[in-house]
């Protein structure tokens, strides 16, 4: 087996893609430093803007010779640099999706002279058109409601109302509370429900994913509670730790069950 395989690296990035041979990933799936000044233990998100391109172009040209040819790559991002480092990537890959992720935001407080951010930008970008993607592995069931709504005959048996819809470019998840079961100690954790969902599509089975900035080790869990594998690196060895804490887990906790939506009559009971 490969010596850098399954493996999350506590080093820099840039430094450590030099372990990685060219054409051997099958997906990049990332999320970097958004340059918004948050600490990280490092100087990472808190760059000039110029630094932060520059260090943008730098390691996303060490990183794309290690997808495979019909690999693919995901980036989190937010309004303030997506549109310059979409820019970036479309001048090398071709791109299939912005998602949108709406984090789930409560309405309260928020700005007074602009309207409050709520979501994420996700980039989807792929390298050629034969590239793998299964949407099977994604498609969202339908509920029981909406499949007793469909109950005429030319919709018995109908295989769309069996494997669920196609999922939008508009995903709704709540952020990872405090107190939710899968929360660690790392102030920009993403939920295992996106990635997951990502890694399913764009990975194949026994695939290889690589996160170059691995914070909570997220990427690295999901692919190891789907069966693919990963590789990735992290700078601050607190969260290294916290990675290796996560991996060693016996049972990596499951996303929440999604709540059924309350249907309209018993909610105006529950609120009476
Ligand atoms: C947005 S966070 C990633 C969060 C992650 N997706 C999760 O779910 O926990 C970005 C991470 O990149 C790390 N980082 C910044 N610069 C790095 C570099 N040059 N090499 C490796 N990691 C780096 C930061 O320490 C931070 O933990």
């Amino acid at each position: 087996m490969s010596d850098w395989l399954n493996q999350v690296f506590c080093e820099d990035a840039l430094a450590g893609l030099a372990r990685i041979p060219d054409g051997s990933i099958d997906l990049i799936l990332t999320d970097p430093p958004y340059n918004l000044g948050k600490d990280y233990g490092n100087a990472s998100d808190q760059q000039s803007v110029d630094d932060y391109l520059l260090w943008t172009e730098q390691w996303i040209d060490a990183a794309l010779p290690k997808l495979k040819p019909n690999g693919s790559l995901y980036i989190f991002l937010t309004w303030r640099f997506s549109p310059e480092i979409f820019v970036m990537l479309k001048k090398r890959m071709t791109m299939m999706n912005e998602i949108i992720w709406d984090r789930r935001v409560p309405s309260m407080g928020g700005s007074v002279r602009s309207y409050s951010s709520v979501h994420d930008t996700i980039g989807f970008f792929v390298g050629r058109k034969d590239y793998y993607f299964d949407l099977d592995a994604v498609r969202i069931p339908y509920d029981a409601e909406t499949k007793k709504a469909r109950t005429r005959s030319i919709f018995i048996g109908a295989k769309w109302l069996e494997v669920g819809y196609n999922p939008k470019d508009l995903w709704s998840v709540s952020r990872l509370h405090r107190e939710h079961p899968e929360r660690a100690d790392h102030p920009t954790q993403k939920p295992l429900e996106i990635i997951e969902r990502m890694v399913k599509a764009s990975c194949p089975p026994d695939g290889v994913v690589l996160d170059l900035f691995m914070g909570s080790g997220t990427t690295a869990i999901a692919a190891k509670r789907t069966g693919r594998n990963y590789v990735g690196f992290e700078l601050n060895p607190d969260y290294c730790a916290i990675i290796a804490e996560r991996l060693a887990m016996p049972e990596v906790p499951a996303p929440p069950p999604k709540k059924k939506p309350v249907p309209r009559a018993k909610r105006s009971l529950v609120n009476s």
